[in-house]
């Protein structure tokens, strides 16, 4: 069934962030190898993409490939290299259509030529789309953002354009992959794992998870739908009380 913005109340996550897990175990048990998996999951990342578009989420950041993965099994690596390369080709069309701006984040200088090539064509490309932004995460870990941007932080140190009694707990947002970004309200990870696995470490400091038992490839739209609605009956507490909470504006229907 269709849903609207609406279906899901006043508690909407303007920025989504997703672990996209189970690629692998998902195809081996269809009895496929694993790499049909990647390329089954770039059919969700394309469903939840569009629906999240759709239904007005501000970002969508998606964990593609972590600077762990890079141990994985060559054959693997290239293929996930390939995809993502096709898939910046193949997804422009989709991307124009929706109004969406694509970014990468991470140590992406650690890429092959071609795909951060079409990465960075992909992006100019969509520069000017002010509808949803899509962030790929790639060649991600948290520990290597931190510790690109307490290198930028010491080196504006040394050069004096920045003293240490200035750095506050907002100081070093300036200094991550796309501080412009907000935080992310809502942390999904497919394949019942429990964990964050290097992911957004310091941005999902008050995220709410989502943990959904099924593999990625199986994530579509019913199961986004299911993951806004249990977002939607959260309480967001910051670390305060809820009596601290601003009180709720009376709605439209309720008068004054
Ligand atoms: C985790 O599944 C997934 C990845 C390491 C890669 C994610 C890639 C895709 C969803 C497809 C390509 C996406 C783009 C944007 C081109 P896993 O292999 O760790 O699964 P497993 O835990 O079952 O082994």
């Amino acid at each position: 069934m269709c849903k609207e913005r609406s279906d899901f109340g006043d508690d909407f996550p303007e920025h989504i962030a997703i672990i996209m897990d189970g690629n692998g175990r998902w195809a081996k048990s269809q009895g496929w190898k694993r790499v049909r998996g990647h390329q089954e999951g770039v059919n969700s990342v394309r469903a939840i993409t569009t629906e999240c578009a759709r239904l007005g989420v501000k970002s969508l950041t998606l964990y593609a490939f972590s600077v762990e993965n890079w141990k994985r099994p060559k054959a693997e690596v290239s293929f996930l290299m390939k995809l993502l390369r096709s898939f910046l080709v193949d997804e422009r069309p989709t991307l124009m259509e929706n109004n969406i701006r694509l970014i990468g984040i991470g140590r992406l200088e650690d890429l092959p030529d071609e795909s951060l090539a079409e990465l960075r064509e992909t992006e100019l490309m969509t520069a000017g789309h002010d509808g949803m932004k899509l962030r790929l995460a790639l060649s991600y870990g948290s520990r290597s953002e931190l510790a690109d941007a307490a290198r930028a932080l010491a080196e504006d140190v040394v050069a004096g354009k920045l003293a240490p009694k200035d750095i506050h707990d907002e100081t070093l947002r300036d200094y991550l992959y796309d501080p412009t970004t907000a935080d992310p309200d809502l942390v999904i990870r497919t394949a019942g794992e429990m964990r964050l696995s290097n992911f957004l470490l310091w941005q999902a400091s008050y995220s709410e998870l989502y943990v959904a038992p099924m593999g990625w490839p199986e994530f579509r739209e019913p199961e986004l739908h299911a993951a806004l609605e249990s977002y939607g009956g959260r309480t967001r507490k910051y670390g305060g009380l809820v009596s601290d909470l601003p009180p709720e504006q009376p709605s439209p229907s309720q008068g004054r």
